[in-house]
């Protein structure tokens, strides 16, 4: 029995020497990931959590993140990380930003964290590559790119800024944010799915509870941010699941002889959608369908209404740019006098707003509204010395390079003609990427410009504030 009982002991002893070896084994792996070639220099963290933690700390500074930062200034502009379960390089290097945007679906392709997967949906265009990549970019084009901003958007955005603007007026206060939110949730809603105004207001609701947790700790329980993202998605779901399927009720109606017919279009971009989803056999599911107009709702008015709040503000806080900005409107007006009654904006003074143009690019420079672009490498790339092992995330850090003070000198300082004369920033380069770069940059930047564009012309042309 005492032999027994010894004998038990050294088994357990071996079995948790076996175990402390094998945990530091994996601890080592985690450290030191396997790869052909050299790793670029930085730290994995904690066994499972990597560097998660530090990555979602709030940081409410201007300037680069500062997990960002620090990293930077411990291991260059090309470090190595953990997020969220995965291994990332994440690169402030503009040439491999530019290889990163230039080499879509050959060594990168687009990748974003399963935790933000969830959030966005596993169907959003984001998430798909190749031929059916192309096929939704260009559906979404067709409805925002600028033809259709100059025959129809143009007179819908004008309508909704006046009418926002005079409202506004008449109230003792504004807070901003929250008033721009709703404006351009408001016309986004009407202009991709038709919505009218009492349930956009749910809507808008969901959406708002979404993008509150939407840079958050991917914990699902209730009270935490990630769990009322969650939710605002769900609820924000059901109701676009709910005009789909009217609208494509509606879409086709039994005609004379049986024959199915197209009933009439809404002029909105749920038209095109429906049209594609009701097609004999179609290339768009209704999941994709649904996800694509999730993602397109909250890309526009997240971002634009964060751009155009930090416009108001910057243009507040720097009279002499507001000041120029103003002249340039008031000349429109000007020039148009006695040519024509209406005060509309026409598509030639819309592309005459020169400097409106460069303030709208400092403004997203200094904005950084996406802190990250996500991709991954498809195969093992070289850069620099270094191996991106296939398979691992890469994060470009837009900050890092609007912020970089050898690209942009004073780089907190709001400038708006530090891009004077150079107009081939509004097609992205190396050293602007706020509406990301390559085959994957965003299609809704003529939108966005247009919308804060007009929303200028007439806050300070009218209003004094
Ligand atoms: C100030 C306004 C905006 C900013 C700063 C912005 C920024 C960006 C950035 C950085 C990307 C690239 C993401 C990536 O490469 O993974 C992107 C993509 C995208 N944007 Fe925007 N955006 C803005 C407005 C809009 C608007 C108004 C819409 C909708 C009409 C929109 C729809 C999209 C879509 C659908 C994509 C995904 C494209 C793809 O995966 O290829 N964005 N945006």
């Amino acid at each position: 029995m005492c032999a027994y009982v010894r004998f038990s002991g050294a088994a357990v002893a071996c079995a948790a020497l076996a175990m402390l070896l094998l945990l530091l084994y994996a601890v080592h792996r985690w450290r030191n990931p396997r790869c052909l070639g050299r790793l670029p220099p930085g730290s994995m963290g904690l066994p499972l959590v990597g560097e998660t933690l530090h990555f979602f700390s709030p940081d409410a500074s201007f300037d680069v993140p500062r997990f960002v930062r620090d990293r930077l200034a411990r291991y260059g502009p090309i470090f190595k990380t953990s997020l969220v379960g995965h291994p990332v390089v994440v690169s402030a290097d503009e040439e491999l930003n530019y290889l990163v945007f230039q080499q879509e679906g050959q060594l990168f392709q687009s990748w974003y964290p399963d935790s933000f997967v969830e959030i966005l949906g596993r169907d959003n265009v984001g998430e798909q590559q190749g031929a059916m990549f192309k096929y939704l970019k260009n559906m979404v084009l067709r409805y925002f790119g600028p033809e259709s901003l100059k025959e129809s958007m143009l007179r819908d955005v004008e309508r909704a800024v006046t009418s926002s603007l005079c409202t506004w007026a008449t109230l003792p206060a504004v807070e901003l944010k929250e008033a721009v939110s709703t404006m351009v949730f408001d016309l986004s809603a009407t202009k991709l799915i038709g919505l009218e105004p009492s349930r956009s207001k749910v809507l808008r609701k969901s959406f708002f509870d979404f993008v509150r947790g939407l840079i958050s700790f991917p914990l699902y329980f209730p009270g935490t941010a990630y769990y009322s993202c969650m939710k605002g998605r769900q609820s924000a779901m059901e109701v676009l699941q709910q005009v789909l399927e009217e609208r494509k009720r509606s879409a086709q109606v039994l005609g004379e002889g049986g024959r199915m017919e197209k009933t009439r279009r809404h002029g909105d971009f749920l038209d095109h959608v429906v049209e594609e989803i009701t097609k004999e056999k179609p290339l768009v599911t209704d999941k994709m369908a649904l996800d694509l107009m999730f993602v397109l709702l909250f890309a526009s008015f997240h971002t634009t209404s964060l751009a155009l709040t930090m416009a108001v503000k910057l243009l507040a806080d720097h009279p002499h740019v507001l000041e120029e900005l103003t002249m340039e409107h008031e000349t429109i007006l000007k020039d148009r006098e006695g040519d024509r009654e209406s005060d509309g904006v026409t598509w030639m003074e819309y592309k005459s707003m020169t400097f409106t143009s460069q303030v709208i690019n400092e403004t997203v420079r200094l904005a950084n509204i996406a802190p990250g672009i996500f991709r991954k490498a498809m195969k093992d790339v070289q850069f620099k010395g270094y191996t991106i092992p296939s398979g691992w995330g890469v994060m470009v850090c837009p900050p890092a390079v609007h912020l970089n003070p050898d690209i942009y000198p004073c780089p907190l300082t709001f400038s708006p003609s530090r891009f004077k004369d150079k107009p081939e920033i509004n097609r992205g380069s190396k050293q602007f990427m706020a509406f990301g770069g390559g085959l994957r940059s965003c299609v809704g930047a003529d939108f966005s410009k247009l919308q804060m564009s007009i929303f200028l012309h007439f806050l300070v042309t009218r209003y004094k504030y």
